[in-house]
């Protein structure tokens, strides 16, 4: 049995993407569910929302020493070994973090180069592109997750290719302006490719190759608008334009369909959510390294800071349930 996989993925960066991975993990673990978050962007933000500079420098030791994904994958990308279990830094009770590392970014002309020779059945072929499925995974059954949840750079190289067809789910944040609907019409065509291209390859499978392949459903989930990225001297009247034109362009460009010009994202199915701009919550959530919803006054978080972290778990744990209940992920309360 695997453990289901959910990628958070926008080609454009400054979204929100990882304040959303950070937040949803730690909601999940909060809500019951045994949660592992993966930080395969090689910016490593993630990483270092979770822990201190101190913690960072020991997890990133040079060379063997390093409890990273990069460490997971390094014999395979030598070419002296395949994968192998990579360390989970307990975070909380139910959450577990396998940290990021920049030196991945040295494994994507390998990603690169092995995707076409899967097509000739070549079973290190397999092996490198099926990487991060595999890593993810023996990360989960050891710990026994219930979800795996995944921050991935911004672009459409071949770690996020291969990160994506390891994932049975995607969550698309986005904002609303031109160039978040611009970055759609690139990427919901390439999610589409990916998906139809790993299921030529899987049928390439060398017989007799004991690899653990993943399906590449890359199901998705739908979008969540963060009002965040809207500068405040711009008009709303900026935010609901771009706004109206967010569901025919996810419809037309991830699902390809078409949805009826009446449907506003209030109305859409595939808004998961939008959610609100925290303003000065967020620095002050850096600075405590929490979540916005754990600020206690103690952490500075007094007076409308004190009500906005109560209205910040009230959005996460909306947009948990949604996200739990499409994935079908057990345990949620
Ligand atoms: N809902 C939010 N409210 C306020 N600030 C946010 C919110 N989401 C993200 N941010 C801020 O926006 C910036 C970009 O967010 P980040 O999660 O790093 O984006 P990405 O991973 O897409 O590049 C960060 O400074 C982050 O603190
Ligand atoms: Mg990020």
């Amino acid at each position: 049995m695997s453990v289901p996989v959910i990628a958070f993925f926008n080609n454009k960066g400054g979204v929100g993407k990882t304040t959303m991975v950070y937040h949803l993990a730690w909601m999940l673990a909060d809500s019951g569910v045994r949660a592992i978050a993966a930080d395969l962007d090689p910016q490593c933000n993630l990483t270092a929302a979770f822990l201190d500079e101190d913690r960072i420098e020991e997890v990133m030791a040079k060379g063997e020493r390093a409890l990273t994904v990069f460490s997971a994958v390094r014999d395979l990308k030598r070419g002296t070994g395949d994968v192998k279990e990579p360390h989970v830094e307990n975070i909380a009770n139910r959450l577990g973090l396998i940290a990021g590392d920049m030196g991945l970014s040295t494994f994507e002309d390998q990603l690169s180069e092995n995707w076409p020779k899967c097509l000739d059945g070549d079973e290190r072929a397999f092996r490198v592109t099926s990487a991060f499925y595999r890593v993810v995974q023996l990360a989960g059954a050891k710990q026994e997750s219930d979800v795996i949840v995944v921050d991935l750079g911004p672009n459409l190289g071949a770690i996020n290719r291969a990160a994506l067809i390891a994932s049975d789910f995607v969550v698309i944040p986005l904002g609303p302006d031109l160039f978040s609907l611009q970055g759609l019409e690139n990427l919901g065509p390439a999610l589409r490719r990916w998906r139809k291209a790993w299921k030529e390859r899987i049928k390439k499978k060398p017989a007799g190759a004991d690899i653990d392949l993943p399906k590449g459903s890359i199901q998705p989930i739908g979008y969540v608008l963060l009002r965040h990225s809207i500068r405040l001297d711009r008009p709303v009247k900026a935010f609901e334009r771009w706004a109206a034109r967010v569901p025919g362009t996810y419809a037309e460009a991830v699902l390809d369909t078409i949805v009826d010009a009446s449907v506003s994202i209030d109305t859409d199915p595939a808004c998961i959510a939008k959610l609100r701009d925290y303003r000065s919550l967020m620095p002050l959530a850096q600075e405590a390294r929490k979540p916005m919803f754990f600020l206690k006054p103690a952490d500075g978080a007094l007076g409308s800071h004190a009500n906005a972290a109560a209205q910040a778990y009230k959005d996460f744990k909306d947009v948990a349930r949604k996200i739990a209940a499409a994935a079908g992920i057990p345990n949620f309360e």
